[in-house]
């Protein structure tokens, strides 16, 4: 049999495209994971250009090539700036940062991120870390679980589920994904499949702080990239595709547009945006790659 594929890389030439290597520039992949966005920059680096890589999940160390361009940081990409100071690179020419987590992670039922097995509860892309999913739906008060599976999984009916959790925890185990699903049964609503693939997507955010993370990945690109530099982001849900374009757009997360109707503010956003609608999977890659479905590109460029 055949070894099992870590990732399929997502948008793959359109990253390459958009990011314009310059063979001997400094890169950097925010999340390395299988290595095929990273495989490609090598590609197109000579001897002189260098790649930073990042992943918080231990597995992925095991793909970094033997390269003597590449360098390996095993931490979240929320310490950006910090970990490229640390290793004597303070501007860069490219980032990119494809969101999420990978095939293999989605594929390891210990895990506990998938609906499809059974495993503990668990979602943490980092192990080193304290919280899991069971510690979050054990732990957090009603209002807190009401909001999480609102706003980031949107589920219909949030704040039964909620309710129903808090109910049921003291008295039934919700420590494995078939616990949890069980204790939770009457409360689905429609298909089984997709409502809990909204609930595990609401908690995988919540366990990994992956909108915290990624807001705070993106303040830090202003300051790392060279002028000209560029930066590519894939994101897979609405949430942080909204944090992406309303950053590149305008420097900041608010929703609202600043008005000034005295034209007063003059205010240049510190990146211009390349892409000013996303780019998103062409229908080939949708066919083969079904993951690809709901991923979007944007890019944008320090002036
Ligand atoms: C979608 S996969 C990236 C796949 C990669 N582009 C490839 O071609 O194989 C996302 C990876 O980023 C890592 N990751 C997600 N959020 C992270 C974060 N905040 N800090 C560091 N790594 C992160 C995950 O552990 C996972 O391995």
């Amino acid at each position: 049999m055949s070894e099992p594929v870590y990732h399929v890389p997502v948008l793959l030439q359109e990253v390459m495209d958009g990011l314009n290597i310059r063979p001997q520039g400094v890169y950097v992949d925010c999340t390395f994971g299988g290595g095929g966005h990273s495989k490609e920059i090598l590609k197109r680096l000579n001897g002189q250009g260098r790649l930073i890589v990042f992943d918080q999940d231990a597995d992925a160390k095991e793909n970094v090539p033997d390269d003597d361009r590449v360098t390996f940081v095993p931490h979240n990409f929320r310490h950006l700036q910090r970990f490229l100071r640390l290793h004597k690179a303070t501007a860069v020419d490219g980032i990119i940062a494809d969101l999420g987590v990978s095939s293999h992670q989605f594929d390891e039922a210990e895990r506990g991120f998938s609906i499809r097995f059974d495993g503990e509860l668990d979602m943490r892309m980092d192990k080193r870390q304290t919280q899991t999913a069971h510690t979050v739906i054990t732990t957090y008060s009603e209002q807190q679980l009401h909001k999480l599976f609102e706003q980031y999984g949107e589920v219909t009916n949030a704040k039964t589920l909620a309710r129903t959790i808090v109910q049921l925890r003291n008295t039934r185990s919700m420590k494995t994904i078939a616990n949890f699903k069980e204790a939770l049964h009457s409360v689905v609503k429609g298909n089984p499949n997709r409502y809990f693939a909204q609930v595990f997507q609401a908690l995988r955010i919540e366990v990994n702080d992956e909108l915290g993370a990624l807001k705070e990945l993106l303040q830090q690109f202003p300051s790392v990239l060279k002028p000209g530099g560029r930066v590519a982001v894939i994101t897979f849900h609405s949430l942080e595709d909204r944090l992406v374009k309303n950053f590149f757009k305008k420097g900041n997360f608010e929703e609202e547009e600043q008005h000034d109707p005295f034209g007063q503010i003059s205010f240049t956003p510190p990146l211009t945006v390349i892409t000013k609608k996303p780019v998103i999977p062409a229908e080939a890659e949708r066919q083969i790659n079904p993951r690809s479905r709901s991923a979007k590109l944007r890019i944008a460029e320090k002036l």
